[in-house]
């Protein structure tokens, strides 16, 4: 049974779409079979990956029963990786599903049948906790969170932390840290180390020893819709997501 793991983090712009692009790449390049799943309006790990949805195969056509969701499956340019893409138009599910019974629940439904073909599968996040995120928070068996090492680092992990709580209490009391990420760290300011120290003191041992750092081959990639491990393989990007896989395969050995 496959494990799913949703990407998240209310704070925009921290490495949630470039992380669940590349950890996706990284785990198939690893021999394991990956879904990547985009419940992003912003479609970026969509793009990412090179693929583009149409009025029928998004994440939103399954969300909305007009589509098996199974049927929404593309492949990538990654043999063993897989993709469910998104658009805009699933900012519309925000709205329509908001009077609909059990509406936290829906991904975690349709989603469950699939986890028998995958060894993971890596669920990207909007930024904010709205429906979509709470949909993916009661799919997933784990979260990661990815932080930037900037100064505001810890700003909104609270609230963030607050949620998963919550979401523990009520709708996935199975739901488990897969970890804190620190990413696009620029090793050459002090105060990107500071955050690193810091932000380890704060959590402990639920933050990956693998930090990411500031690439530009990272920011380069997507343009491009090829993951990192495609774009450029020798980047202190790409070995870094591979360490981010193994950490992450190391964590998980034994439990499924
Ligand atoms: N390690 C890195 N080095 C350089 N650039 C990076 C790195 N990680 C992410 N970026 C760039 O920073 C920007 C934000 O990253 P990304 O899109 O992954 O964040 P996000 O959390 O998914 O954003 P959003 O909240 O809008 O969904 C992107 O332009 C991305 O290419
Ligand atoms: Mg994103």
């Amino acid at each position: 049974m496959g494990k799913i793991i949703a990407v998240a983090n209310q704070k925009g712009g921290v490495g949630k779409t470039t992380t669940a692009v590349n950890l996706s790449a990284a785990l198939a390049e690893a021999g394991k079979k990956v879904l990547a799943v985009d419940l992003d309006p912003q479609g970026n790990t969509t793009s990412g990956l090179g693929r583009t949805v149409n009025a029928h195969n998004s994440v939103y056509d399954a969300l909305m029963g007009r589509e098996k969701l199974s049927n929404c499956i593309q492949s990538t340019g990654t043999k063993k990786l897989k993709l469910i893409g998104s658009d805009i138009r699933l900012a519309g599910a925000e709205v329509e599903l908001v009077s609909v019974e059990n509406r936290e629940y829906y991904l975690k439904n349709l989603i469950s049948p699939l986890r028998a073909d995958y060894d993971y599968i890596i669920v990207d996040c909007p930024p904010s906790l709205s429906l979509l995120t709470l949909n993916a928070l009661a799919a997933a068996d784990s979260v990661l969170i990815p932080i930037q090492c900037e100064y505001y680092a810890l700003e909104g992990v609270t609230s963030l932390m607050n949620t998963v709580n919550r979401v523990k209490k009520t709708i996935n009391p199975r739901l488990e840290i897969e970890g804190i990420l620190l990413t696009m760290l620029d090793g050459r300011t002090n105060l990107g180390l500071q955050v690193v120290d810091q932000v380890k003191k704060h959590f402990r041992k639920e933050v990956f020893g693998t930090v990411i750092p500031r690439n530009v081959r990272l920011g380069e990639a997507p343009s491009h819709g090829e993951p990192i491990s495609v774009y450029d393989p020798k980047s202190t990007g790409a070995v870094a997501y591979q360490a981010l896989a193994k950490e992450v395969l190391k964590r998980n050995k034994g439990k499924k």
